[in-house]
């Protein structure tokens, strides 16, 4: 499974990446507002700290605006992917940019017949929001799996990046359904890490090594 962090955060990119772990990273319009920073600067500046997928969203809603703006994102760097909604013009500009080689997300999937449209329109990522069909009374977990099982049937290479991940157990289904991708806010990466017997381990084993008096670098 790839790990992508969900945000525009330079700092906790840097930080991520230098544990070697991180494959790629997203962002959205929010994301960007939150950064408070300039969108075409924060993008480059995250292009070049990770060597994967970096997610740039458009904001138009119609076809041909849509191109004209994922035709300056591209420019920002070679591995800039396109994020378009999912909508009938965010499903054309796809087909046209994949087309032409660009790498496209395609967002706000909240079924598995919208993931099936956006294979066929040979989006490169389909993003599923877990969190946000959750807080809507739905199972995301149950998304991942029918899109998991649709893709399977018609051997589909479009790769299921779950998205609106909240917590480790959305990671955890995710990878047990066989998401391809998991993007996640820092704050659950880190908590991946985390275990409290791994903790207390550290700490009993620390004590007893102290009691032997040695040293490992002399
Ligand atoms: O990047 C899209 C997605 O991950 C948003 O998550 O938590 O705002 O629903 P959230």
């Amino acid at each position: 499974m790839k790990f992508f962090v969900d945000t525009a955060e330079i700092a906790d990119i840097k930080d991520l990446a230098a544990t070697g772990l991180l494959d790629g990273v997203t962002t959205n319009p929010s994301l960007i507002a939150k950064s408070g920073r300039d969108f075409m600067e924060v993008t480059k500046e995250i292009c070049g700290i990770v060597d994967g997928p970096v997610s740039a969203e458009v904001v138009a809603l119609d076809h041909a605006t849509m191109m004209k703006e994922a035709d300056v994102l591209r420019r920002i760097a070679d591995n800039v992917c396109i994020k378009v909604p999912l909508t009938i013009d965010g499903l054309k500009t796809c087909k046209a940019l994949t087309g032409d080689g660009t790498m496209v997300n395609v967002t706000l999937c909240f079924s598995a017949n919208q993931a099936l449209l956006a294979a066929k329109a040979g989006a490169t990522f389909i993003s599923p929001f877990i969190g946000r069909h959750d807080d809507n009374g739905f199972d995301g977990m149950d998304l991942i799996r029918d899109i998991r099982l649709i893709y399977d049937n018609y051997a589909f290479e479009t790769q299921i990046l779950a998205a609106s991940i909240r917590h480790p157990v959305h990671v955890l289904e995710s990878a047990r359904i066989g998401a391809d991708v998991a993007t996640m806010p820092p704050a659950v990466i880190r908590g991946l890490f985390k275990h409290v017997l791994t903790d207390k381990g550290i700490e009993g084993f620390l004590a007893d090594w102290a009691r032997t008096g040695q040293t490992i670098l002399k």
